[in-house]
């Protein structure tokens, strides 16, 4: 698994080879335009102000929010993506600090009508997930929505056969979403799949 000096590495290149995998509809990153693009038009059509994204990376979604005048607030670990975002998004307020140990107290203080997290969570254990992502929900304004866009199966089944076809680049340090195993904690989740590795999970407030 990346650790922040991982992702400082990776920060110049992300976008274009995040952008590969997509157009070549290979596992880890089938599906993400289409996935950032559902988030975006939700987070819009529900006129929402305030937006708190988690592990925003380069800011390739968030920016796009910051152009339409949207507050934006985040939290990452790696210096490199914080400094490529911030200059997209001068009025951003971006932190550092890693969500394993929770979020940044500046951010705690503050309630946000969308919590968005796009391929960051999956490097929370599945026990770490339910905890991490429960303690969000009271950071949400009334009508407000958690938007998880990952690497994210119905079922477990679902996982395993895309694990079989995508074996020479799986990465056993992830832990990707299970709808059907995560649904019991979040009585309010939904999802909806993007490509045959991964989807967006919904959590209303
Ligand atoms: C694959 S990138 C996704 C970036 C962006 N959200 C996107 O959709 O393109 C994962 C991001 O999460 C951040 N990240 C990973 N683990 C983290 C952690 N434990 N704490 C804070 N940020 C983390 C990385 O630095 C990176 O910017």
């Amino acid at each position: 698994m990346l650790d922040n000096k991982g992702f400082d590495l990776w920060a110049d290149g992300y976008d274009e080879s995040v952008g590969l995998s997509d157009e070549e509809n290979t596992y880890p990153f089938a599906g993400y335009k289409d996935i950032l693009n559902t988030i975006y038009k939700e987070v819009l059509k529900s006129k929402d102000e305030t937006v708190l994204d988690i592990g925003f990376g380069t800011g390739t979604l968030t920016f796009r929010l910051y152009e339409k005048g949207l507050d934006i607030f985040g939290q990452d670990f790696s210096n490199e993506m914080i400094k490529i975002a911030q200059e997209k998004m001068p009025e951003a307020e971006l932190f550092a600090g890693d969500f394993t140990k929770g979020l940044c107290k500046d951010l705690l203080g503050k309630k946000y009508d969308a919590i968005i997290a796009t391929y960051s969570l999956h490097h929370l254990t599945d026990e770490e997930k339910i905890p991490f992502i429960k303690s969000l929900i009271p950071l949400l304004n009334p009508g407000g929505k958690i938007y998880i866009g990952d690497v994210a199966f119905e079922n477990r089944e679902d996982l395993e056969a895309c694990k079989e076809k995508s074996l020479a680049y799986w990465d056993n340090e992830e832990y990707y979403f299970v709808y059907d195993e995560l649904k019991v904690s979040f009585h309010s989740m939904n999802f909806e799949k993007y490509s045959f590795c991964a989807g967006v999970l919904t959590i209303r407030k």
